[in-house]
Order: structure tokens, then sequence, then C-alpha cells
């Protein structure tokens, strides 16, 4: 049959028919500048097993795929649903009308979800510790509950060695290649790391443990497929290898400095404060990064390989500037490891806007490295020799702290 979209054979009896979302610009407050895909898989034998579904209005692409291998009335058995996220479950109810598949499968909490989401009728039965067996098709499930939803959780085709890993060693990044090697390395590091910073920075610790089950778990993929972004096949090890790193985060010698300005002031100290840390005998890294021009997702992926956060803010209305609580309060959820912190502005009157930020700094326990710079109106020359010193000093309590 002849369709619009081809399915891509990955293994011997699996095919990627997921959709591929051009201009995706956000998920959820997330800057996806290269777009995304959103991956589904095809488990072809005696019986047929669809692996995830796509965003709803991805439908009519995801099945145009399917045809293209199983024809026009294709015949699915079961399907699995790894992640009841919407991006992967909100084409679900679309996909079991057309195909009537005998069972759909998802965790305990994944049942819940997708009932709560989607408000069908469909039953859905549990994905349970005991693999699922269907002619030649071995499928084992592995729970990784906040990983990074409660309902989460990893498929391992046995016969194939693929694992299907949802949204975990995912990215957003939309192509045409669909293999890690065909990609350049240094653009999987960053947007796995943008990935990884914006999503799954919470769960470091969950994280952690899992690497350390890793080798109890009994798999060894040739493949490991994601939700979102390339297929690992052949730098799998190197992903993983930066997710220990990136979950186990140490502070390294680098210096962002987030900051957002009213009248020129504080942009003025941020400036000053960046020649001032670079200066320092550490001579550290230093990123600056004004909130009025940056997305917040970007600072977060900045903060990634970093050592100190600097953030500066004037005050409005007694207040911290509202782009700077903004990307606090997205920071906040991420409750970041391996960074200390410092907080400046200037001001005119009251001077509550960077005292805030300190506030906010070390409620999200980002130990302070530096006394609060708040200067008032705008800085003198001998203002900013102060915050350049000042910014020297933060330079020299990160390098002692390495
Ligand atoms: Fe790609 Fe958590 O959804």
């Amino acid at each position: 049959m002849e369709t619009a979209y081809k399915a891509l054979q990955i293994s011997p009896h699996v095919y990627w028919v997921g959709a591929i979302d051009w201009n995706l610009r956000s998920f959820h407050g997330y800057r996806t500048a290269r777009g995304s895909t959103y991956n589904a898989y095809l488990i072809t034998g005696a019986q047929n097993v669809l692996i995830d579904t796509v965003k709803a209005p991805f439908f009519g692409e995801m099945r145009s795929r399917i045809e293209s291998v199983l024809g026009e009335n294709p015949k699915i058995d079961v399907v699995i649903s790894n992640h009841a996220e919407m991006d992967h479950s909100g084409a679900l109810p679309q996909t079991c009308e057309w195909l009537h598949p005998r069972r759909v499968l998802a965790t305990k909490q994944g049942i819940t979800a997708l009932k709560a989401q989607l408000h069908w009728e469909q039953t859905v039965d549990l994905a349970g510790s005991e693999p699922l067996r269907l002619d030649g098709i071995t499928l084992r499930f592995v729970p990784t509950p906040m990983l990074h939803w409660p309902d989460s959780m990893l498929s391992y085709f046995e016969e194939d060695r693929v694992l299907f890993s949802n949204d975990a060693f995912g990215m957003h990044l939309a192509s045409v290649e669909r293999f890690d090697d065909e990609l350049p390395p240094e653009l999987l590091k960053e947007e796995a790391g943008r990935y990884y910073a914006n999503i799954l920075w919470l769960q470091s610790g969950l994280i952690q443990k899992l690497l350390a089950t890793w080798p109890t778990l009994n798999i060894e993929p040739a493949l490991v497929a994601p939700d979102h972004g390339p297929i690992w096949r052949s730098q799998f090890s190197q992903i993983l290898q930066y997710y220990s790193q990136w979950s186990d985060k140490k502070p390294q010698n680098k210096v962002v400095i987030a900051y957002d300005s009213m009248w020129g002031s504080t942009e003025k100290l941020a400036h000053a404060i960046a020649d001032g840390a670079r200066n320092a005998p550490s001579h550290p890294t230093v990123q600056l990064m004004s909130l009025a021009k940056n997305d917040r997702s970007d600072v977060i992926a900045a903060l990634l390989d970093a050592g100190a956060l600097v953030v500066g803010s004037p005050t409005l209305n007694n207040q911290m500037y509202p782009t700077v609580a903004a990307f606090l309060t997205y920071l906040q959820g991420l409750k970041p490891k391996g960074l200390v912190g410092a907080a400046f502005g200037s001001y005119g009157w009251s001077g509550e806007g960077a005292k805030q930020v300190e506030a906010q700094l070390n409620a999200i326990r980002i130990p302070s490295c530096a006394p609060l710079l708040n200067l008032r109106y705008v800085p003198t020359a001998s203002g900013l020799c102060e915050a350049a010193q000042w910014g020297a000093t933060i330079a020299e309590a990160l390098n002692a702290g390495l």
C-alpha cells in the first residue's frame, strides 16, 4: 500500500512509526529551538505490538507509517503505554478506536493517569512483573516511578534486544536522521543535556539509583529507543556516562550570571561582575545571560556544567523583577545540585529585589558564596570596581570549593 509517510525498520522485528514535530518551540515552558519527535514503535510478528503513540495532532502521520508496514487494515494485538504524558498518549484513544487492540497495558499509575486524562472507557491492564510472551515476542517491563512521572516504565524486547525507554535518554530534536551515529556527537550532548537539565534534573537521586541497579536488570540492549529524538545504537554507553555525571553533578569552574535590568544599572553591574570573575586567578568560564534576551530553560541548560549561579535583579514596586522571579520559580522546581550562589542588584528606593533573590537562592538550597551586593541608582566607576571585585570573590570562593 502506498502511504504518505513511511516507517523505518530499526531491527529485525521493530519499526519506528512516530512523528516529527518540526515546529515545536515550547514544551511546557522549555524552549525547543530544534523541534522534537514523538517516537512510537511497532513490533511485528505473529502478533503485533505498538509501543506508545504520539501527540494527538500527529495521529495521521503515525497511522500512515503503521499502514506502510501492515497495510490499510492493520491488526495490532497489544498497545503498551510506557508513559501517560499527552505527547505519547494523546493519540491513544484514536489509535484504539482505529485498531481495536486486544489489550492495552500500562503501570498501575499509568492506568490511573490514562483514565484521568483521556476520560475513556478502554480497559487498560497492568503491565506486570512477569514478561509478556506473544508467539516469539517477549517483553519485560521495568517500572521507573518518577522518572519522570509516577507512571513511567521501560519495556525491553528480548528477542531483538531493544529497550524502549520512553522519555529517558531522549531529547527534543526534530530530524530526518533516526540514529545517534547519523548526527554530530556535540549536538547530541547539547540537546540531551538541555533535556536532562529541564526535565530530569529534579529526579537526579532516582536516576543515580536506577544507574546503580542497571547491571542487575539483565538488560543488554543493542538499541535504546526513547520517545524523543534519535535511537541509540552506537553511543548509548556515552549517554549513560553523561547521565551518571549529570545526576551526580559536581561544581565546575564556570560562573553563570543571570539577570534582568530596568534602566540598565543592574546590567552594568552584571558586566563588571563577569569581568571581575573572569580575571580572577582561577580564570573561570563565565556566561552572562540576560533574562530579557535568554529563555529561562537555556539558563538552566547552562547551569548543568557550572559551579556558581549569580542572579541579579532591580527592585520594582518593592519586589524582584518579574522575569527574575519567573526564572527562580522554575529553578526551584528543578532543585539543582552542585552550585553555589550569590545575589546582586541595583535599586532606587528600598532595594528589596536583590534581597528577595538572595532569600530565594537560600530556599532553593544553593549556598551563598558571597555577601549580597546591592547598590543604589546608576553605579559609579567605584561601584563598578566594587562589582568587579565582588565577581573575583565569587570566582575565588568557587575555586576553593572545587
Ligand atoms: Fe515526552 Fe514526559 O513526556
